[in-house]
């Protein structure tokens, strides 16, 4: 069994690429938080899966966008695995707004859930864990502008300035960088056809695989001179 590498809090993390990341780390050595709003049967799915590799699992439910729930997380997170060394900012919602369809309660969720909770979650990481690394999830699409989605792309451009700058203000102690994914997995809510016409725009001609997404996660924990990079894991698409 892989001695334990430390531990690590994903949000969002029991489907889809989040849950592709905790059983990657979970094979690493990892012992996992994994935060979840309503996919509670896929987490404890993913926590039977994980801890077949020697992984302590802990599952925590609650809404990012509940102010009172998001201060408290990172400090829980702690509890549970005084070992805690990895934040993932994972957790996010994705459907298209328009400017003219902007209402401020959409803006708040978008806010919330890309730029408020990384932030505070960060904050709390940096407050009570001695050294780590934090990645946050961004998206190759904010280099390309796409106004129907006007909010989404707002808030993960924040977070990819976030990154940029928590990364200049945690070192040494604390690496922050992002992964970029492109098209990877079809959103939840979304048109079929979204995937063809990505690829057809794709230098790689191909949409990403989850692995690919690993693959990134694992370069950026394994690199130790990389902090504030934005790993565009995207087939070349904001080319
Ligand atoms: N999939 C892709 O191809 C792709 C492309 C570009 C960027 N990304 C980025 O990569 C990350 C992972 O992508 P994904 O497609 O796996 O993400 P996702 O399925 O869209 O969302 C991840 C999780 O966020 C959680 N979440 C949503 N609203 C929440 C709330 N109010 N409070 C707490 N949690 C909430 C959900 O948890 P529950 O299910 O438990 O409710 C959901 O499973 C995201 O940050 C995404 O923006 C993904």
């Amino acid at each position: 069994m892989m001695p334990r590498q430390g531990a690590a809090l994903i949000t969002g993390g029991a489907r889809r690429l989040g849950r592709a990341m905790a059983l990657n780390l979970a094979a690493r050595g990892y012992d996992l938080i994994i935060h979840y709003n309503s996919a509670e049967e896929d987490a404890q799915a993913l926590s039977e899966e994980a801890s077949n590799f020697g992984a302590a699992v802990h599952l925590v439910q609650g809404d990012l966008s509940d102010a009172s729930f998001m201060q408290n997380l990172l400090p829980q997170a702690k509890l549970l695995c005084p070992h805690l060394n990895l934040l993932i900012n994972n957790a996010s919602v994705f459907f298209p707004v328009s400017l003219a369809e902007t209402e401020l309660d959409t803006l708040d969720l978008f806010f919330s859930m890309h730029l408020k909770a990384p932030l505070i979650l960060s904050r709390d990481f940096a407050r009570l864990c001695e050294q780590g690394n934090i990645i946050n999830m961004v998206d190759s699409l904010t280099l390309k502008n796409p106004v129907t989605y006007l909010p989404y792309i707002l808030s993960k451009k924040a977070l990819v300035d976030l990154t940029e700058l928590t990364a200049k203000a945690l070192g040494p102690q604390i690496r922050v960088n992002a992964i970029g994914p492109g098209y990877i997995l079809p959103p939840v809510t979304g048109n079929a056809d979204v995937g063809e016409r990505w690829i057809k725009r794709t230098p790689l001609q191909r949409s990403g695989e989850v692995t690919d997404i690993t693959a990134a996660l694992n370069s950026l924990l394994d690199n130790p001179f990389l902090t504030g990079q934005i790993l565009w894991v995207d087939g070349g698409h904001r080319l």
